[in-house]
């Protein structure tokens, strides 16, 4: 399976990478979007995980900014970097920095035909972008799956989910668009949880990641923490994994408290889906992608 990847470059984004290769798919280009942190900051990640990863997808810089609001990271969860850490972090690279042409060359990519999954794990921005300038390449997607919204209550703020809030202006595009959407919200993700008991044998980075990342559950009195993005990288190469159901999606715009909110109504024939329910260990599955393999 070969796909496209759009990323905000938290931690569970890599990790979400990290079981994309270990379920054998091939990442053909990844694009990158301001969210978790700004824009420089998402690149310095993208670009030290790819060497400390040894990631060779082509890396392309998108939108630094929202279409409309006005930019809001969540560094105050996560700290500066976007990706907690219980010691080390991803290496800091003087490398050449990655072009800034994400839109053209995933429009690009698109036009390339054939099977063309794409996988957005932060704010619709450069997707919104895609189906503004590029409409035609963005109607060449066969499915597009997106870690973002609920079908519940949110988490950045009572009624928003983090990566819908961030640009709600760009998630109502994407839901008009027509395209083949699969919403992996907070209501299924919240159904993968993970403990201080659960975590993986594994390389010491990535144990420190991971613990940075487990410890914002933690340090908030909880028992652990749900998985987001890895749980919509499961989605797209298992989907077999969960129970979907066809739905009309609504983002609201309003200024007001529903800003971000999203809406799923029941429809037989909506081109948008719902995780309705897992059919497997979806948190097993997330945390045993991390597990070193023998030999590593
Ligand atoms: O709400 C969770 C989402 O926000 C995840 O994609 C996480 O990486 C952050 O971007
Ligand atoms: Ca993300």
């Amino acid at each position: 399976m070969s796909l496209w990847v759009d990323t905000d470059y938290g931690f569970d984004d890599l990790w979400a990478l990290l079981l994309l290769r270990r379920y054998g798919a091939t990442v053909e280009g990844i694009s990158l979007v301001a969210g978790n942190s700004p824009l420089p900051q998402v690149i310095a990640n993208a670009l030290g995980a790819a060497q400390a990863y040894g990631f060779d997808a082509p890396l392309h810089a998108g939108a630094d900014r929202p279409l409309k609001r006005e930019p809001e990271t969540a560094q105050a969860i996560l700290g500066d970097r976007g990706m907690d850490s219980r010691g080390c972090f991803l290496p800091d690279v003087d490398g050449p920095q990655p072009p800034a042409d994400a839109i053209e060359a995933l429009a690009g990519w698109l036009m390339q035909g054939g099977s063309r999954e794409v996988l957005a794990l932060g704010p619709l921005t450069n997707i919104a972008l895609l189906v503004q300038a590029h409409p035609e390449a963005a109607a060449r997607i066969t499915r597009l799956v997106w870690m973002g919204g609920s079908n519940g209550p949110g988490n950045h703020s009572p009624l928003a989910e983090f990566n819908a809030l961030c640009d709600p202006e760009a998630a109502d595009v994407v839901a008009r668009a027509g395209l083949p959407l699969d919403v992996i919200d907070l209501m299924i993700c919240r159904q993968a949880r993970f403990g201080p008991a659960d975590m993986p044998q594994t390389d010491p980075l990535t144990a420190d990641l991971l613990g940075g990342y487990l410890d914002i559950g933690l340090s908030r009195g909880r028992d652990g923490m749900a998985i987001y993005d890895p749980v919509a990288a499961l989605a797209l190469v298992r989907p077999e994994a969960f129970d979907f159901a066809r739905q009309t999606l609504q983002v609201s715009v309003a200024a007001d408290d529903t800003y971000g909110a999203t809406t799923f109504t029941a429809d037989a024939a909506g081109l948008t889906r719902l995780p309705t329910a897992p059919r497997e260990d979806i948190a097993h599955l997330c945390l045993d992608a991390l597990r070193q393999e023998d030999g590593q």
